[in-house]
């Protein structure tokens, strides 16, 4: 079964974008690519916002990944409505995710939508961290079966 594999790796993508977006705001990084979704050089990068550049390319890599683990954990048979529930929440908060990324950067930092964006990134590590015990859980409980 991959989808634990699938579960994990989103999990280690996540955490590297989430560690990106702390490195964006602390360095006061974060409106040097003024537009959205692309930065002005269109897909290329930029020396002058490769940081942020970065923030995003790996935003739309996690956003990928965390549709395509809610994806095979619905055609999976042996799922329960726990990894569901998980993994469709993070679906959810991870496409919020990025559209709220659009008024960080529209409105300019705003506080509150800062802090917003801080809160959803949490409560969506803690979802994919769910789906990933939950996979785990299942591979474990299919393979003693199976003996
Ligand atoms: C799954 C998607 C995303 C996650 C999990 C995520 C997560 C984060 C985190 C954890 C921070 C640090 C926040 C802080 O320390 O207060 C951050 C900062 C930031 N993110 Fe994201 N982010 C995502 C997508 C995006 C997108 C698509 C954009 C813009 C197009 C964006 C724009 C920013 C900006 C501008 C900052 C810096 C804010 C500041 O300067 O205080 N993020 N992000």
């Amino acid at each position: 079964m991959i989808l634990q594999y699938l579960a994990l790796s989103t999990l280690i993508i996540l955490y590297s974008l989430m560690f990106v977006g702390g490195y964006v705001s602390a360095a006061g990084l974060g409106l040097t690519c003024p537009e959205w979704p692309l930065c002005p050089n269109g897909i290329m990068p930029s020396e002058e916002y490769l940081i942020e550049w970065i923030h995003r390319l790996v935003a739309v890599t996690t956003g990928i990944f965390v549709v395509l683990t809610t994806v095979s954990v619905w055609i999976n048979k042996k799922t329960d409505r726990k990894i569901k529930f998980t993994s469709t929440f993070a679906a959810i908060l991870v496409i919020t995710q990025i559209g709220l990324g659009a008024l960080v950067i529209d409105l300019k930092l705003q506080a509150v939508l800062v802090a917003i964006h801080l809160g959803i990134g949490i409560l969506l590590f803690a979802m994919v961290l769910f789906t990933v015990l939950f996979a785990f859980r299942i591979s474990k409980s299919n393979r003693s079966n199976n003996t």
